[in-house]
């Protein structure tokens, strides 16, 4: 019997050194102590040794599953020591040099988000805010957008399921749907609904388009919302203000060209094309930058104001189109990638 177990221990001690992983161990523990293990077949006939000899056989058993335990702790203990060891990675030495990059950089977004805020300001625009999950009132049906205009279709719109709900953000219909904004215009029936003009306000922001991600789309971007509301407001205030907006950006080379075009929130609508030679990397005469109009009476009658008394213009422009004419960036998904060797160009 003694040879048996020093066999079973030699057999062990060869084995189990050489295991890499948990299922090898488990299915080698089983062909030493499984319930058709070799250890356990020893262990099956102590029937049959004769009634005197048992003691010193118990014995001898006993020493073989503690060795034979000792060689299992070990190769486990090993195995769980590299696994551990390969989920944490190399070492790290906490007395080197922080890897630290320096300090942060603003965002190129947030730079062009900022200087087109600044730049409204000086000329008496304030910040206005609105939420980016929305009802369908405030991005759709005030802005005088029918029930069948493609801007609402699901292809094009995130809905949220009907069972889901937002606490902070009022329907004012019952049943209406909750969406991602498709655009920052929606700010304006919101701002509008808080109290009576004159309104002066911008307003940048996130909207969600169901557009698949390439150069230059992603599905979530970027825009800047203006209105303005007073008396005798015209056309002209808006070419001026939006030839002074992005004079003052992109240098007084720039030119600006309203391009008729339908939205249902103005009338007249328009589309802004720019010019702007001079930025590296600009290859066409005109690009288009957004756009605009003279806010349309039925909005001013969705939110109480009497047409008759009240003008106003508002326009619209994606933020990402106009980073990337100014600092020549190619590719939209730059911009979300958080690759500090591209944000760290800016400043
Ligand atoms: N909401 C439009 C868009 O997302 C942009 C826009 C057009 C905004 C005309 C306006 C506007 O305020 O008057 O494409």
């Amino acid at each position: 019997m003694q040879d048996a177990l020093n066999a079973i221990l030699a057999k062990a001690a060869a084995e189990f050194p050489a295991l890499a992983s948990r299922p090898e161990f488990e299915a080698a523990k089983a062909r030493f102590v499984g319930p058709n293990g070799e250890l356990t077949a020893v262990l099956k006939r102590m029937g049959s040794v004769p009634k005197e000899e048992r003691p010193a056989a118990g014995r001898m058993v006993n020493e073989a599953k503690a060795r034979l335990q000792a060689v299992l702790d070990a190769s486990l203990a090993r195995i769980e020591a590299a696994a551990e060891a390969a989920r944490l990675g190399p070492a790290v030495d906490p007395t080197l040099p922080s890897p630290d990059p320096g300090p942060g950089k603003y965002h190129p977004l947030t730079l062009v988000r900022e200087e087109m805020c600044r730049i409204m300001h000086k000329v008496g625009f304030s910040v206005a805010d609105g939420p980016e999950v929305e009802t369908e009132f405030y991005c759709f049906d005030a802005l005088n957008t029918p029930p069948e205009h493609t801007a609402r279709d699901p292809q094009d719109t995130f809905y949220f399921p009907p069972s889901a709900r937002f606490g902070n953000v009022a329907r004012k219909n019952p049943g209406e749907k909750y969406l991602l904004r498709t655009h920052t215009s929606s700010v304006q029936i919101r701002t509008m609904l808080k109290g009576p003009p004159p309104i002066r306000i911008v307003s940048p922001g996130r909207a969600y388009r169901r557009d698949t991600t390439d150069a230059t789309h992603s599905a979530c971007f970027h825009q800047l919302e203006c209105l303005s509301v007073d008396r005798n407001v015209t056309v002209r205030d808006l070419k001026a203000l939006i030839d002074h907006v992005f004079s003052s950006l992109l240098g007084p080379d720039t030119k600006i060209r309203f391009r008729p075009h339908y939205f249902g929130y103005t009338e007249p609508s328009f589309e802004v094309d720019l010019s702007a030679r001079h930025l590296p990397k600009v290859n066409k005469e005109w690009i288009e930058i957004g756009g605009c109009g003279m806010v349309d009476p039925s909005v001013f009658a969705s939110v109480g104001y009497d047409p008759a008394v009240w003008t106003g213009y508002a326009f619209g422009m994606g933020l990402e189109r106009l980073a990337m004419l100014l600092y020549a960036v190619d590719d939209i998904r730059y911009f979300y990638q958080n690759d500090l060797r591209f944000l760290g160009q800016f400043s």
